[in-house]
This record gives C-alpha cells, sequence and structure tokens, in this order.
C-alpha cells in the first residue's frame, strides 16, 4: 500500500489523483489532519486516516500496511520542523514501510539563506539515518511564486525587485505528476514480486531486507493486484531512485528574461528594475506585510544570485514523458486571465 501524507494540500493531494489513475484506490491511503477534508477520496475508496506529524500514535495508525510512504515538508515555519520530520520519518519506519519519500527542495544546502534549505537538509540526514530505502523529491522552485515574486507588472509594466538569478521554475501540478509516477513504479515492482516471488534489489539491501520480508508477505495475502491496467508508471523506467532526486523545469531563467519573455507575450515593454536589498523589504512592509515574512522572501533572491536554483534535470520531464509546463506557459496564462 502506497499512504500519502499532505493530501489535503496542494502538492500532494495532486499526487493522489495522479495516482488513482495508475493504481487500484485500495491500495492507496491518505493520512491527513482532517479526515471531513479528504471524504472526496474516501468516496473513490482510497483509506482516508486521521495524521498528524505531531501526533505520533495516530500517524502510526495512518501508516499501517504501507510499503511506501510519501512524506509532505511541513509548511509552519513557525513549528520545530526538524522534529516534526523526523518524527514522521521514525513513525514510517515504525510502520514498517520499505521506502520514504518525501517532498524535498532543489539544492536542500544547509548553508543557503533560503529558510527552508536547512530543514530539507535536516530531513534528509534523518532520512540517511532511518535505516530504510528513501528518496528525496527535490523539487524545484514553484514557478507560481512568481505571481507575488515579480509584483504588479501587468499594471505597472516593470518588475522590480532584487538582483536575482536564474531558477529552473517549476510548475507545481509537474512534480505532483512526477512523484506519482514514482510511487506507482515501486507499487508496480512490489506487484510483480510478490506474484512471482523473485526478490527485487531493495530486499536484497542491507537497509531493507528485514522489513521488506514482513511486509510483502502481509501484502501478497492481504491485498489483490492493479487494476489500473499495465501502463503504470512506464516512464520510471526500471530505475530506483535512491537518495536525492532533483525535479525542476528544463530551464532556468532570470527576471531579466522574465520581462523579455512578458513582453513577447503581452506585446508591451516590460522592464526589469533592480531595487536594492533593504529598499525591497522596506517597500514589503510598507505594503503589509511583516518584516520577518519579507526577509525569508529576500533570503529567495540571495540564494538566487548565490545559484541555489540554477541547476535544471532532465529527471521530471523523463518521469512525464513530455516537456514540464516553462515561465512562458504560466505568463501566458496569467495574460489571458
Ligand atoms: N518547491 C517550492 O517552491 C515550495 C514552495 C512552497 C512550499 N513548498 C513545500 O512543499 C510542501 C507541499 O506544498 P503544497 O503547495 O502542497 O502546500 P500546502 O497546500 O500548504 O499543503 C501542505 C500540506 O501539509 C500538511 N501538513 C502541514 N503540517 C503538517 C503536520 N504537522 N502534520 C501532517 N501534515 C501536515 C497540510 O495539512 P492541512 O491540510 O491539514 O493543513 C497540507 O495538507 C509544503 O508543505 C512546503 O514544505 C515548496
Amino acid at each position: 500500500m502506497i499512504v500519502v501524507t499532505g493530501a489535503t494540500g496542494a502538492l500532494n493531494g495532486a499526487t493522489v489523483e495522479h495516482l488513482l489513475g495508475r493504481v487500484s484506490p485500495h491500495r492507496i491511503g491518505v493520512s491527513v489532519r482532517d479526515p471531513a477534508k479528504a471524504q472526496h477520496f474516501a468516496d473513490r475508496g482510497v483509506r482516508v486516516r486521521r495524521g498528524s506529524y505531531e501526533d505520533p500514535a495516530a500517524l502510526l495508525d495512518s501508516f499501517e500496511g504501507a510499503d511506501q510512504v510519501l512524506l509532505v515538508s511541513s509548511n509552519d515555519f513557525a513549528a520545530d520542523q526538524d522534529t516534526l520530520h523526523r518524527t514522521a520519518i521514525a513513525i514510517a519506519v515504525r510502520a514498517g514501510a520499505r521506502r520514504i519519500l518525501y517532498t524535498s527542495h532543489q539544492n536542500a544546502d544547509p548553508s543557503s539563506p533560503f529558510a527552508a534549505a536547512p530543514h530539507h537538509a535536516a530531513a534528509e540526514a534523518a532520512l540517511t539515518d532511518s535505516g530504510v530505502a528513501w528518496t528525496s523529491l527535490r523539487n524545484g522552485f514553484y514557478a507560481h511564486s512568481l505571481d507575488w515574486l515579480l509584483g504588479p507588472w501587468q499594471e505597472t509594466g516593470v518588475i522590480a525587485a532584487p538582483a536575482d538569478g536564474p531558477v529552473s521554475w517549476t510548475d507545481r501540478a509537474d512534480a505532483a505528476e512526477a512523484a506519482a509516477v514514482i510511487l506507482a513504479a515501486n507499487e508496480t515492482c512490489d506487484e510483480t514480486r510478490n506474484k512471482t516471488g523473485t526478490k527485487t534489489s531493495d530486499q536484497t539491501s542491507d537497509q531493507t531486507s528485514d522489513k521488506a520480508g514482513d511486509q510483502t508477505s502481509d501484502k501478497a495475502g492481504g491485498e489483490t493486484g492493479n487494476e489500473a491496467g499495465d501502463d503504470t508508471g512506464d516512464q520510471a523506467g526500471d530505475e530506483a531512485f535512491e537518495g536525492p532526486l532533483t525535479l525542476t523545469a528544463s530551464a532556468a531563467v532570470t527576471f531579466d528574461d522574465i520581462a523579455w519573455i512578458a513582453s513577447d507575450v503581452t506585446g508591451r515593454e516590460v522592464r526589469r528594475i533592480v531595487i536594492g536589498d533593504e529598499e525591497w523589504v522596506a517597500a514589503q512592509i510598507e505594503r503589509g506585510t511583516p518584516e520577518g515574512v519579507a526577509r525569508v522572501l529576500l533570503g529567495f533572491f540571495q540564494a538566487a544570485r548565490r545559484g541555489d536554483f540554477a541547476e535544471s534535470d532532465p529527471a521530471l520531464a523523463k518521469l512525464l514523458g513530455r516537456e514540464p509546463r516553462t515561465v512562458r506557459d504560466l505568463i501566458q496564462d496569467r495574460v489571458a486571465g
């Protein structure tokens, strides 16, 4: 069984939608803080259980029978994210998961000025220590973040922001689909193993051998095969996706590039103006943004200038079997309204 946390959120909710097209619903479970918000999944045969990183007992119950667990990264900067992630990983191990997947971020570098990066690095360190096979889905920066980072350029014709750097802006829906492709491919491997009794590389690895044995025997007795057809996870091929996997759009662009794209799409000049960091923070505060939030956002620009988000990786296109969406696609959508 695949258990997905954060399924009431945008990213992992979309992953569950994609999974439903690839895996039989009774092989999918969601672990959510508010089951009422996941009724639409329960109605389609998905197992819905309450689970929260703050409640280990409920989390363990929601992970019952999971071969794979997809852990959402906490979105709460006021919380002790490192402890929450460590708890979730430990509970997934205790539940007997053979593989843990985690929604990380491109270039999860502990020294990055981007506020989320050290927490993702800490989660990946905890995964390394877990003794279970893991995949860290290092998603690129969500492209829709440009809606606020670019400012009101459609009204002003100006993109006024601090100095930046190339970023491989990534569509969240594409990242969600890729996660489903990987989960479904692993699930198909499990099915094959159950039917044939052959060992996979996971089963023979030092990391997973004991738990894998227990899990597969339980599953073979209790659940039926994949009714979603044979096309599951084709794009994932035989790759196991061990450790960090960077999932980004196919190219990185700067705000200069985006001004050019916006000019091209709208047919009127959109100018890029670089403003100083502190001047920009002051302008955000004046507009009502709390200073702490403005400084977190400034961290994005500082990290982009270091090239933290400059890498683009072909893995996402390969998993999707098509080109990921681009910034031009986003700008066209926004201009179309
Ligand atoms: N790559 C990027 O550019 C980027 C940008 C922003 C965020 N992110 C990260 O990507 C993650 C997913 O993005 P998203 O757009 O799907 O965010 P989202 O819509 O805010 O969803 C976050 C999900 O995490 C769940 N959650 C939060 N804290 C939890 C906890 N302590 N225990 C269990 N579940 C918890 C939430 O549950 P509820 O529904 O109950 O609230 C929600 O379902 C975010 O959480 C964040 O870490 C990445």
